[in-house]
């Protein structure tokens, strides 16, 4: 069975831009093959990617209201509509869920989707999901148990907290975690003495280890703004080499 990596934290934090930094982990890596969900209505892991994304899980949620193959069930169109929609890359494959269903919902290809990634899901080593702020994909997509939550905030006091919370939300959504840890984005370099206290306080009263301080880096913002894909950062950017050596704590244990 895969291993589920699941990204939290508020809009803004930095879950899309860690999703690019661990995908070009688990590849470089060869932890292989890797299944990469953007479940942000507004998907823009791709970009960071460098790919175009084609059809949606949301468009497939709709066509397969309508007519059908004759010679195929509903459940047997919508897995074949999945395979066909993920864009295929070295290493890793991504699905894009685009807009979740409206008030007309079809609600039976939810189902449809539940079973068709209880089959996708035996064809990966690693499943990671970039959440929206929210996390109600997750068990839609019958990915309930968790292997490692990630949870981004940014370097404030505020944020923090805010990430201590968001983590204790995973019960009520009927989830379970089996590893949590904390990320702190964007952080000042050197981080002050004050963040860190900060830091140190929230992990040591909530249930949220601290797997890692990531700086500000000048060349996320100029990847993004050229287009360039994440993955072709050099090795020795230090935000890649900071996120390498986290994520090497994390998954290589
Ligand atoms: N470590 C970082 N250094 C500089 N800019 C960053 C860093 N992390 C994220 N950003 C920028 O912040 C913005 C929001 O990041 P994003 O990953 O899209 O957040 P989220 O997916 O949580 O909404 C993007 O423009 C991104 O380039
Ligand atoms: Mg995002």
């Amino acid at each position: 069975m895969p291993k589920i990596i699941a990204l939290a934290g508020k809009g803004g934090t930095g879950k899309t831009t860690i999703s690019a930094l661990l995908i070009k982990y688990l590849t470089e890596r060869k932890l292989t093959p890797v299944l990469a969900v953007d479940a942000d209505p507004n998907a823009n892991l791709n970009e960071l990617l460098g790919l175009r994304i084609g059809q949606t899980i949301g468009q497939i949620r709709k066509e397969i209201k309508g007519e059908i193959p004759i010679h195929m069930s509903r459940d047997q169109f919508m897995e074949m509509k999945i395979q066909q929609s993920l864009i295929e890359e070295s290493g890793f494959d991504l699905m894009v869920m685009g807009q979740p269903d409206g008030p007309g919902c079809y609600c039976a290809a939810n189902q449809y989707l539940a079973m068709s990634m209880d089959h996708l899901a035996g064809n990966y080593r690693y499943i990671l999901v970039d959440n929206e702020a929210g996390m109600e994909h997750l068990s839609r997509m019958n990915l309930t148990i968790i292997d490692y939550l990630l949870v981004i905030s940014d370097p404030s006091a505020r944020g923090i907290m805010t990430a201590g919370r968001i983590s204790e939300i995973t019960t009520p959504l009927g989830l379970t975690i089996k590893q949590k840890g904390l990320i702190v984005n964007r952080a000042p370099e050197p981080v002050p003495a004050a963040l860190q206290n900060r830091i140190e306080q929230t992990v040591t009263e909530s249930d949220l280890p601290l797997a890692g301080i990531f700086s500000a880096s000048e060349e996320l913002i100029d990847y993004e703004l050229s287009g360039e894909s994440y993955l072709q950062l050099p090795a020795e950017t230090p935000v890649v080499a900071q996120a390498f050596a986290a994520f090497d704590k994390i998954f290589a244990a």
